[in-house]
């Protein structure tokens, strides 16, 4: 694994045009339309990198692109796996391990949820506060990174300096940002109404299927990471209609001005805060 990961970063490193990524951005459904504020300095095919995997699944691009914003190296990452096409955990961690070697500090990932908060709205976001591993697997089981912790904490995932940058962000871009608790679900099948009350009553805010392995493997590098859930449509019960994919991400292609807006935006409070950096 770490041998092809070096690879991996070689095959990347080569295809950089200048100066080392300081930050990267997984956009997950649907939110690609922040690649327009990037000042494109090269594109990678996820192919061109050994070991990376490539979606199959309608709506996520398997491209990576590098550029500045604001001034700072950036890596967009468009289009992620997920753990319900039925990769490994290794898999979906492959991505993060690289972009780490690769030189990144921070880390931001987007997704798409379901929101469970009675107060959350369709088209609101939430910055997660903290998760909830409900995917039933780890992404570092049997992993054995030298220099690695064998057992991580994770009391501080989501970094409280970026949380603050992000809320200033869609303060001045005025979106409604809330922030809370996301519980990670293996999927693909969407939950049933029981489910949901259950994870209201442990304190979750939305429910997705993604974003916990790559925040786990990214704190496992020392990574600082944020993450972004754009609230697509209400939690199975929360509503009478019912959870399709293609109004998931019908409603996250809608939602994705607002999420460029408020990525820039991040970027650039980001670019000129020198102690989140
Ligand atoms: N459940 C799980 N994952 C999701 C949802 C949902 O309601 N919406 C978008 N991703």
């Amino acid at each position: 694994m770490n041998e092809l990961v070096a690879k991996s970063v070689a095959q990347l490193r080569r295809r950089l045009p200048e100066a080392t990524p300081e930050l990267a951005i997984v956009l997950g459904s649907g939110h690609s339309g922040v690649q327009s504020r990037l000042k494109v300095a090269a594109e990678i095919r996820y192919e061109k990198l050994r070991g990376f995997p490539v979606s199959q699944v309608q709506g996520h691009a398997g491209k990576l692109l590098f550029g500045r914003m604001s001034g700072v190296p950036v890596l967009l990452l468009c289009g992620r796996s997920h753990f319900y096409e039925g990769l490994s955990m290794s898999d979906i961690a492959f991505p993060i391990r690289v972009l780490a070697q690769a030189g990144i500090r921070t880390l931001v990932l987007t997704n798409a949820a379901g929101g469970i908060n009675p107060r959350f709205r369709v088209g609101d976001f939430m910055c997660l506060s903290d998760h909830i591993n409900f995917m039933g697997a780890n992404p570092l089981r049997g992993e054995s990174v030298p220099h690695a912790p064998s057992f991580l904490d994770l009391s501080q995932v989501y970094d409280p300096r970026l949380i603050r940058l992000v809320q200033a962000a869609a303060r001045s871009v005025r979106i409604r940002l809330h922030r809370g608790i996301y519980v990670a679900v293996s999927g693909p099948s969407y939950e049933t109404p029981a489910e949901i009350k259950v994870f209201a009553r442990l304190g979750a805010d939305a429910v997705g299927m993604s974003t916990v392995p790559e925040a786990i493997v990214a704190r496992e590098c020392g990574l600082r990471v944020a993450a972004i859930s754009c609230i697509t449509n209400l939690a199975a019960g929360r509503t009478r209609s019912r959870i399709n994919h293609a109004e998931v991400l019908a409603m996250g292609a809608k939602a994705q001005t607002q999420m460029s807006d408020l990525l820039s935006q991040f970027v650039e409070l980001y670019s000129r805060a020198a102690e989140a950096r």
